[in-house]
């Protein structure tokens, strides 16, 4: 399918060390693709589900102990340790590729070795890079062939280019103690072993297009940042952009998504999905930031997706979808899980293959990790924009975290030092559903915690360097907190389709159409400016999430304080001052 020898030859090394009895390569012909599920359906690695109520859907289980990302196992391996930084783990890669190829070895005997080229972002875009991951998976070449781009034509983009990014995967025999996911930035090489779970063995998404490729954008001067993209349209038919950042469940999908309020709906606003997890941005020929979403697909959550919390994600799920780790209801030969609706299957197979019943188990059925791969071209508001390999202009960068208190509704930094500062100090708090004491602030910086592919001051430091490159044409820059609580632990603000209140304010102040309060920790609105027609919720509520208390804050400036200690020399100097700032605004 190449010529080109980068390709060749690492693929004959790879394949010395592995030993197929044959290799495949996805050449993304649908009737290769149909050919795979045919064979995942014959050995049972995959079901097919209902043609007529899902057609071109399947269901997956993965082995029960392989039901998630594992950041414990998951190594930034680059050959000095410091590079990795304080809040990666690292190996030095001479001896992570000895251990690797120990565990790799032989392993795909009496097996097939699928090649799949694929790029991240449109093929041929200015943004896209072009990957080649080489797994024994069946799954995983169908999952890689919705959530990216993959085939011949990737090859042909490639040409003879030694610009790639190499994919080893082995699933052996789902060892959790043998379990690695290993990137090392300066060989442009990932490699996965013992598992079989979306985001440890879909390269292209968390390994390359964020940990690998935050690591290219420092060093090439662009950013992949685990945002989501969104377009909002507004009554004129105008479009602005945003992009957001939030940590694990903080309903990133669901804003990707959102569905405009029935006041907005009639005045004709609209909502377009760009992305739900992955932004590359550049800066453009006219100097604002511009952004693609890399991948091609949705990797999303299915417990809690349902008509109300995201009608646009539920329709997406209805064709050419993989389910992972849902219930299998026997009767229609459909799916489902947690969430969805109000009526469980009672003939049905939960997501360990066991009978279940869910009129009566106290089990859940489905995972609360399973998930949906479903094709973004499925999305009823995908975005018209989504082919186009420039990508959108971006007005506004938003953060968020999960915080009951402290963190008002929405605020906007001063400049853009200071909202790399807020980006910085994101947040979440601790819920009752995760293990652990409840209530404990996690710091999750621009959510890149987990795949950020250096050291996390070096990668301050690059966003520092793209404010200053990028002058006054910079976004602006909003922390968002849609989950303050009141005294009785009730959710105050009501969230969903209803963010597009803030979103809204949000872009006023993009274009100077807004007031604002200016309170120690940047600009929060005026009450009267949030939009609340159509709300069961007064201005007087509104306000004690729009507040911003001094005590809350100086205790959370010595949170910031004490994280930032992680950073040592390698925290910019700009961070500081922007600290030092803070804390004389709150004295
Ligand atoms: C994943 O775990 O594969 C994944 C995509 O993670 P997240 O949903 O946290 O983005
Ligand atoms: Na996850
Ligand atoms: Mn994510």
């Amino acid at each position: 399918m190449t010529q080109n020898q980068s390709v060749l030859e690492w693929m004959e090394k790879m394949k010395e060390l592995v030993c197929p009895d044959r290799v495949i390569w996805i050449d993304g012909t649908q009737e290769q693709l149909e050919s795979l599920r045919a064979e995942a359906c014959k050995t049972g690695e995959m079901i097919k589900l209902n043609e007529e109520k899902l057609p071109g859907c399947y269901l997956h289980r993965t082995a029960v102990n392989d039901v998630a990302r594992v950041e414990g196992r998951t190594f930034i391996c680059s050959r000095s340790e410091e590079d990795a930084g304080p809040t990666n783990h690292w190996m030095e890669p001479s001896k992570a590729y000895e251990m690797l190829y120990g565990i790799a070895k032989n392993s795909y005997r009496g097996r097939t070795m699928y090649v799949i080229p694929y790029s991240m972002g449109p093929v041929g875009s200015p943004f896209a890079k072009i990957g080649v991951e080489l797994t024994d998976s069946i799954y995983v070449v169908l999952n890689m062939s919705i959530m990216t781009r993959v085939g011949s034509e990737v090859l042909e983009t490639l040409g003879n280019s030694s610009d790639w990014v190499r994919g080893l995967h082995c699933k052996c025999e789902i060892d959790e103690e043998k379990r690695y996911i290993c990137h090392f930035p300066e060989d442009n090489t990932i490699i996965s072993v013992n598992s079989g779970y979306g985001g440890n063995v879909l390269l292209g998404k968390k390994c390359f297009a964020l940990r690998i490729a935050s690591f290219l954008g420092k060093n090439e001067g662009w950013m992949a940042e685990h945002m989501l993209i969104l377009g909002i349209q507004n009554p004129l038919g105008e479009i602005k952009y945003v992009a957001a950042a939030f940590p694990s469940a903080c309903g990133k999908t669901n804003l990707a998504m959102l569905v405009p309020p029935e006041f907005y709906r009639k005045k004709g606003y609209k909502i377009w999905t760009v992305g739900d997890d992955i932004a590359w941005m550049r800066i453009g020929p006219d100097g604002r930031l511009w952004a693609i979403n890399p991948e091609n697909g949705f990797f999303g959550v299915a417990p809690g997706t349902n008509e109300k919390s995201n009608p646009n994600a539920l329709a997406t799920t209805k064709s050419g979808t993989i389910f992972t780790n849902v219930v299998h209801n026997l009767d229609d030969n459909t799916v489902w899980w947690e969430g969805l609706d109000h009526n469980p299957p009672k003939n049905a197979v939960d997501w360990k293959g066991r009978p279940w019943d869910g009129t009566s188990s106290k089990e859940k059925g489905a995972h609360p990790n399973s998930r949906f791969t479903a094709p973004a071209k499925n999305c009823p508001c995908i975005s018209p924009e989504f082919e186009n390999g420039r990508g959108v202009p971006i007005s506004a960068i938003i953060f968020g975290g999960r915080r009951a208190r402290t963190t008002p509704l929405v605020y906007q930094s001063r400049d853009w030092n200071n909202g790399v500062f807020v980006g910085s100090i994101m947040a979440s708090e601790t819920t009752a559903a995760a293990t652990g004491a409840v209530g404990v602030v996690r710091r999750d910086p621009m959510a890149m915690l987990p795949f950020c592919g250096y050291h996390m001051g070096d990668y301050f430091k690059h966003w520092i360097d793209m404010g200053e490159r990028l002058g006054d044409k910079a976004p602006k820059i909003f922390n968002v907190n849609w989950f303050r609580l009141d005294d009785e632990g009730h959710f105050i603000w009501p969230g969903f389709g209803d963010n597009l209140r803030v979103l809204e304010w949000i872009l006023k102040r993009c274009e100077d159409k807004a007031d604002a309060v200016d309170t120690p920790i940047g600009f929060v609105p005026k009450a009267e400016d949030i939009n609340l027609s159509g709300l069961d919720l007064t201005v007087d509520t509104l306000k004690t999430i729009l507040n911003v208390d001094s005590a809350d804050w100086t205790k959370e400036a010595d949170g910031i304080e004490e994280f930032y200690q992680k950073f040592g020399d390698k925290l910019p100097k700009e961070l500081k001052t922007e600290l030092k700032k803070l804390k004389e605004k709150l004295a």
